[in-house]
């Protein structure tokens, strides 16, 4: 990877905004009137839960939770560790998980985990993507918007090495070496 890498985008504004339009209808038709707790899984997962919540148009809660398990390259190191935890109780609560990939699945199986363990009414899997060819452990994403190829995405909340989470676009990062 040359040291200031250009991304070519993958889905324009106009498509993720049509995807995010999609899943926000799935998810008002399952949840209306269930008052559910929406948590986002940071920092990635910021501005889809930004964009996604704004068109939910009945009472929810928000949470977040800071998960980390990348260095800062490419790689997953494969451990997840909490960094910032839960302030709200969610025993009870219909809990809805907002990530902005899944690749290996190693972070939300983990979080999946964590959080039944705290036994809410019920716990589903939002994803605006997923990189089914990187699979390490399985993941049930019950409303994805993209599937992607295994390349590295950037934008619209994504980042490499904290770079390019501002770009309205996904785009990917392709190898040089
Ligand atoms: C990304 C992403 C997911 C996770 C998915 O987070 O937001 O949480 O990786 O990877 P996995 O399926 O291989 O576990 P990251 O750890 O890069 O942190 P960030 O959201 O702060 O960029």
């Amino acid at each position: 990877m040359c040291s200031e890498p250009k991304p070519t985008i993958l889905f324009t504004k106009g498509e993720i905004e049509t995807t995010v339009r999609r899943l926000a209808g799935e998810i008002s038709r399952d949840y209306r009137g269930k008052y559910p707790l929406l948590i986002g899984v940071l920092k990635g997962s910021f501005m889809f839960m930004a964009d996604l919540i704004r068109l939910l148009d009945f009472p929810l809660e928000v949470e977040f939770i800071r998960l980390s398990s990348y260095g800062k390259d490419k790689e997953s190191s494969g451990k997840v560790k909490v960094v910032q935890g839960l302030r709200s109780q969610i025993k009870g609560r219909d809990v809805l998980v907002i990530e902005d990939i899944v690749d290996t699945g190693l972070t939300t199986a983990f979080l999946l985990d964590y959080l039944q363990k705290k036994k809410p009414a019920s716990l589903r899997l939002c994803s605006l993507t997923d990189k089914p060819s990187r699979r390490k452990a399985p993941v049930i994403i019950d409303y994805l918007g993209f599937t992607v190829p295994n390349k590295f995405l950037v934008g619209y909340g994504l980042d490499w090495n904290e770079k390019f989470r501002n770009l309205p676009d996904i785009g990917v990062l392709e190898d040089e070496e």
